[in-house]
């Protein structure tokens, strides 16, 4: 009896540390290059993967990352993703990267990835970067965690928190991002929540953020540029 209930909690715990690791699944095979047409394909993690013989280097390759991202926005950046959505040979492998411009004073607004954790590596500028925990607890606020990065630094945002990058230099900066998902997602809250389509009910959010429907109005009237 001790021995069955020994072996059912090894059970379960293997189960549920599967599932908590489980944010890309790890490759079962050497790669699974992400394919469009599904008669002629194997369905794997949301992608089809190419027949193994008609794969080439290039499925594997991207070029241009080298050329600015165009920041001339109300936000003064611009992201430049590379994930499996145009690196199809990153399919099944759990990573992606991007290239983040900033012109002076330039902001990366608070959004959050939802499938991936992201480490940062500032090759230019000076940027103020932070995240915010989840909710602590009743009547606890939301811990605030911030940085200035100069070139040659490196700051982690862990998965699913809202974070930003602010440049708060004269001249512009330039970092790139690694993310632990080859589709990690962003959900860029301003957007998010004032630039859905349909709006959300400004009842809703006047009693969210604690503002006037005026203000809510005012703020969904407004448009909300999408850097990625
Ligand atoms: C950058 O974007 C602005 C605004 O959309 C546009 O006017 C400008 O031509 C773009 N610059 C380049 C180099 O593409």
């Amino acid at each position: 009896m001790a021995f069955k209930s020994i072996v059912l909690t090894i059970a379960i715990m293997a189960v549920l540390s599967s599932i908590s690791h489980a944010f890309d699944p790890s490759p079962l095979q050497d790669f699974c290059v992400a394919v469009d047409d599904a008669k002629s394909a194997v369905f794997v993690n949301g992608k089809f993967c190419k027949d193994p013989k008609d794969v080439t280097a290039d499925d594997f390759f991207k070029s241009d990352l080298n050329i600015p991202g165009n920041t001339s926005n109300q936000l003064g950046s611009a992201v430049t993703a590379v994930n499996v959505n145009n690196l199809p040979g990153l399919n099944t492998l759990g990573i992606s990267l991007a290239r983040i411009d900033y012109a002076s004073y330039g902001l990366n607004p608070p959004h959050t990835h939802p499938r991936g954790t992201e480490f940062l590596v500032v090759l230019e500028g000076t940027l103020y970067v932070g995240f915010v925990l989840s909710n602590p607890g009743p009547n606890m606020k939301n811990k605030l965690f911030t940085k200035i990065l100069h070139a040659g630094d490196v700051f982690v945002f862990p998965i699913g928190l809202i974070h930003f990058q602010f440049n708060v230099g004269k001249t512009k900066a330039v970092a790139f991002a690694g993310l632990s998902s080859q589709n990690p997602g962003v959900i860029t809250i301003a957007n998010a929540v004032f630039g859905s389509d349909p709006p959300i009910n400004d009842d809703v959010l006047a009693k969210a953020f604690q503002v006037d429907k005026k203000v809510v109005d005012y703020l969904q009237s407004q448009f909300w540029w999408d850097n990625n």
